[in-house]
């Protein structure tokens, strides 16, 4: 399909970007994606300058959360030109999660070129090394109808911010965060929706989440509904562990989101012969295995978040659980997050293929 472009002609930032003071989801780049679906297709697809929508107070989505949405980004290469990281994962997935949430799917060329197209339009944005541009697709449901079924009507939209470290409010130390482990609450269930990005998987993570950051905390780690509650994620990034020097991570059953960095990680671990294991820990196991020092790293692992290190567990009951060394990012952590932004910043080949360049964007 056909996408137009109507650019606005200052298509520069007024001053320059510093990714040290742009705090994560606040700012926005002057243009977006947009096109609608109706009687079984898109249409109209554009990039034009960004614009708030009117939607009719009965559109579905306001009603019973029909929406689904994406998280990428996009990095300044060495010779000024601007990558995205796997795109074609997050095609993939978008179309996963449309499916389960009972909407159409946008074909994986159309998306591709609506994240590859913005990026390049808005290729002044995209700030160089620690920073980058966040990419965030999304689908909601526009028919007014408030009867509970599915919409006959969407709008497939993408919005652009240039970003710089996630946690960087919240960062207690170089490169670790500390996280409140939810005994009280879960965020999946088998059968339910925690492995497609979906906007309830996160508005029902809210409530803990202003707990956590009210205690000083910077994210929640969420359990299975089992009677061992085993390990899942957290709210918005894969989490893994180093033990016996060999990085464990809970397997994709369904309950937990296929993160692209999560798949990549693994990819780069088994590539530097570290020994990768997908098991999902008991709490019991998870407490006593980090107290007897067998695990010696945690991290949080996303594509805003890149490779975190977790430096404390922290418990409902107000205990804390110091993770290894209790500092940063701990050793494998800090290679796999070295090796990984080496090849998101074109610093290091990238011997897996997983960059597609925006075509003509140059800085
Ligand atoms: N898990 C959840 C719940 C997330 O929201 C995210 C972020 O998108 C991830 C995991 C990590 O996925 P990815 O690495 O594809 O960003
Ligand atoms: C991401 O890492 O892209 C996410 O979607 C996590 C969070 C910002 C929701």
């Amino acid at each position: 399909m056909q996408i137009l472009r109507n650019l606005t002609e200052d298509l520069a930032p007024a001053a320059p970007l510093d990714p040290s003071s742009i705090a994560f989801g606040k700012t926005f780049s002057p243009h977006f994606f947009v096109a609608d679906y109706r009687n079984g297709e898109w249409a109209g697809a554009r990039i034009a300058p960004l614009e708030s929508f009117s939607l009719h107070p009965g559109a579905l989505v306001l009603h019973y959360a029909q929406e689904v949405f994406e998280g990428m980004k996009a990095f300044r290469q060495p010779d000024g030109g601007v990558a995205l990281f796997r795109p074609e994962m997050n095609a993939r997935r978008f179309q996963a999660s449309a499916r389960r949430m009972a909407m159409p799917t946008v074909e994986e060329g159309l998306f591709l070129n609506a994240v590859l197209g913005l990026a390049d339009a808005d290729h002044a944005w995209v700030m160089e090394y620690p920073g980058s541009l966040y990419i965030r697709p999304a689908m909601i449901a526009t028919q007014p109808y408030i009867g509970v079924s599915s919409s006959n009507e969407y709008k497939f939209f993408v919005v652009t911010l240039p970003a710089g470290k996630y946690f960087a409010n919240h960062d207690p130390g170089p490169g670790a965060v500390d996280v409140l482990v939810a005994e009280s609450m879960v965020r999946a269930w088998p059968g339910g929706t925690g492995n497609v990005k979906t906007a309830a998987n996160y508005a029902m993570t809210l409530q803990i989440t202003a707990k956590a950051i009210a205690a000083g905390l910077s994210q929640v780690l969420f359990l299975d509904a089992s009677p061992e509650r085993r390990v899942e994620e957290l709210g918005g990034m894969n989490v893994m562990f180093v033990e016996d020097g060999g990085l464990v991570t809970p397997p994709l059953g369904g309950t937990i989101l296929p993160g692209i960095t999560r798949d990549s990680v693994i990819t780069l671990a088994k590539d530097e012969g570290i020994a990768v294991r997908e098991y999902a820990y008991s709490l019991v196991e998870l407490i006593a295995r980090v107290k007897s020092g067998q695990i010696t790293e945690a991290m949080a692992c996303g594509t805003a978040a890149v490779v975190t290190g977790i430096r404390t567990l922290c418990f409902e009951n107000g205990l804390r659980l110091p993770v290894g060394n209790a500092r940063g990012r701990g050793e494998i952590s800090n290679r796999l997050f070295e090796q990984l932004q080496g090849i998101q910043y074109g610093r290091q080949p990238d011997k897996f293929g997983w960059l597609r360049r925006a075509a003509s964007a140059q800085s």
